[in-house]
């Protein structure tokens, strides 16, 4: 009896497909290439029926997001609620860009609210502060992502697009390595979010190489040739003293951190490239980028 039922069991738990449950606040733009795009900080609707996102309370050494906590503490437990402007729009030109580009569409979500009500790119709580219809945005948003990582049958890479406010005018590649590790050269690729393409990648001698070598084996080779700064890059092996996002908690949940066959590059955008008319050649260098890192390292 004991086999039968520990085996059911494992098949109850790790092969029921969770349904998912649609929410009005993410849009979902299908596809079936092996490059997955996420716009989490682009999002335009601030419906009032909301409450804002502010601050949690700070109880016990620990912070606790919702509405209901009591006192909120900005100094202790402040959540930050500016959107990355303009990242919703490239990240649905870019969509088309690669959809033109490969005949292939990649699978693509896009956060519809606003970051002052949601941010898919946090903890559940502090994300959503424990409001329903904000969870179940969330839930749908990271839904889709584990549906789109779990239907891949051969080595994929997301992009998770956001845009920096830094006054540095490059893009910041996030691996998941520190800037203080970039500056050294000291990290090693199983900490990284590209783990898997390290392994599994041809021709290329270190971690180091694959996020700072020529063209074309890093992304940020390939980006500065289409003319646009970027970090890590054989130019800039690290940000040195400036500020620099290392990727977040989607980079660090859908690359190949932890497990798995898709990789995860946070791709940090100063506003310059972001605005219009700038924006359009800047989709176009991205899709050129895109396509020339995926004929070098993706089947
Ligand atoms: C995953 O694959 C199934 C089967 O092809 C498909 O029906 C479903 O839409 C895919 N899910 C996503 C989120 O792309
Ligand atoms: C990108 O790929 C194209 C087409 O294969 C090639 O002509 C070009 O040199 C590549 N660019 C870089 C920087 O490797
Ligand atoms: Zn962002």
């Amino acid at each position: 009896m004991w086999p039968v039922f520990v085996l059911s069991a494992f098949f109850f738990l790790c092969g029921a497909k969770a349904t998912l449950v649609p929410s009005p606040y993410v849009d979902f733009l299908p596809g079936s290439l092996n490059v997955i795009l996420s716009s989490p900080h682009g999002g335009h609707l601030k419906p009032s029926s909301i409450p804002n996102r502010d601050a949690g309370c700070y109880i016990n050494g620990d912070c606790v997001y919702s509405h209901t906590c009591g006192t909120k503490d900005p100094n202790n437990c402040d959540v930050v609620t500016s959107n990355d402007l303009y990242t919703q729009e490239l990240t649905r030109e870019l969509y088309t860009s690669l959809c033109n580009e490969f005949n292939a569409c990649p699978p693509t979500v896009i956060n519809l609210l606003h970051r002052r009500k949601h941010d898919p790119n946090r903890e559940k709580d502090e994300g959503t502060f424990g409001v329903p219809d904000v969870e179940q945005a969330w839930d749908y948003y990271h839904g889709l992502l584990q549906e789109i990582r779990q239907n891949q049958t051969d080595q994929a890479l997301l992009l998770d697009i956001h845009g920096h406010g830094h006054p540095t005018v490059w893009v910041e590649l996030g691996y998941l390595v520190s800037r203080t590790r970039l500056n050294l050269g000291y990290y090693s690729a199983h900490r990284t979010s590209v783990r898997n393409l390290y392994a599994h990648t041809t021709g290329v001698s270190s971690i180091q190489e694959l996020l700072t070598g020529a063209a074309p084996i890093s992304f940020g080779a390939l980006l500065e040739a289409q003319g646009y700064q970027a970090v890590p890059s054989p130019t800039n092996h690290g940000p040195g003293s400036h500020s620099y996002f290392s990727g977040g908690y989607i980079t660090k949940h859908y690359g190949s951190r932890y497990s798995g066959i898709v990789d995860a590059i946070q791709i940090e955008s100063p506003k310059a490239y972001r605005k219009l008319p700038e924006r359009t050649q800047y989709v176009a260098a991205l899709t050129e980028t895109i396509r020339n890192y995926t004929t070098r390292h993706y089947v």
